[in-house]
């Protein structure tokens, strides 16, 4: 039997991660990096993606590659597994982070249902699930060869239960119908995927609960009145679940949902 350590370490192995020079995307990158595994930084923001690929190599002395993109353009994303396999030589490990951040009508953007838009639930739909089943779709050779094969889509607690609006009272913040459906849609795409793609690559879902970034002072508390462990997340508190899907620690575990919302769900 391998030791844990063994067991966690990627060395050899290269992760992709989208949404990877965001706050999670960035400190999941650092966690993989620091087992050993070269990375992939895809994001929207070319200087974001640039800082962090270089940030990563210099501290964690691995092979890094910053891949600017937009997840809506389809043609671009299909050649990703080929330009990482041109510069990091491997995929191994698939995590799909990004979400919708910037809304061509950002003034329905977290507004009460009444208000939202087909616009905005068609995006959130495009850029945080279906780009991420293109770009699966488009890896899925390389992470057959890899044979430590492993796809993580970042979901939320918004995919599994309905928001609890009364946090966002006294607030003007809100949540997105197209997030919850695309979040939800998450979920189940792990499951179809684990299936089907069984047994060269493992697919597993993350879901985190809100993170604390400094938000308004009522929906903190709001927020952390209704959470048992009484607090919001930070990305320290999701890092164990990402390293533990990617790496040899879960190699008999596939189609899963590793929920990391501090008991948010178990109300
Ligand atoms: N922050 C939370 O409280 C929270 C809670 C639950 C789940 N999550 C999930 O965690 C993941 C990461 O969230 P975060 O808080 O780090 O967000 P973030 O905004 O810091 O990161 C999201 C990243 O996605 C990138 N992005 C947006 N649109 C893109 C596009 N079209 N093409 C390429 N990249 C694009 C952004 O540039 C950004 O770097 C998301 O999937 C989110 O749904 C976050």
């Amino acid at each position: 039997m391998r030791t844990i350590h063994d067991l966690m370490n990627l060395r050899g192995r290269t992760a992709l991660i989208t949404g990877g020079a965001g706050h999670l995307g960035a400190a999941f990158g650092a966690a993989l990096a620091e087992c050993g595994a070269a990375i992939a930084v895809l994001d929207i923001q070319p200087e974001h993606c640039q800082k962090i690929a270089d940030d990563l190599a210099t501290k964690y002395t691995v092979k890094t590659l910053p891949l600017p993109m937009d997840l809506q353009d389809e043609a671009a994303l299909k050649t990703v597994p080929e330009t990482v396999a041109a510069h990091l030589g491997r995929l191994d490990i698939l995590v799909n982070c990004a979400m919708m951040t910037r809304s061509p009508q950002p003034e329905v953007w977290d507004k009460p249902f009444e208000q939202q838009t087909s616009l905005n639930w068609r995006l959130e739909i495009e850029i945080n699930l279906t780009a991420a089943m293109i770009l699966t779709q488009a890896c899925l050779p390389l992470l057959r060869e890899s044979g430590h094969g492993s796809i993580i889509n970042i979901s939320s607690i918004y995919g599994m239960v309905a928001p609890d609006f009364r946090v966002y009272a006294g607030t003007d913040m809100g949540s997105n119908l197209g997030y919850a459906m695309s979040k939800g849609g998450l979920v189940q795409a792990t499951r179809y995927l684990a299936a089907a793609l069984a047994p060269h690559t493992r697919v597993n879902a993350i879901t985190p609960g809100g993170i604390w970034r400094n938000q308004n002072a009522a929906f903190v508390q709001n927020y952390e009145q209704r959470t048992p462990l009484g607090r919001m997340a930070t990305e320290e508190d999701l890092i164990g679940a990402v390293v533990y899907l990617a790496s040899d620690l879960s190699a008999y575990v596939t189609g899963q949902n590793v929920v990391v919302d501090g008991g948010w769900t178990v109300w």
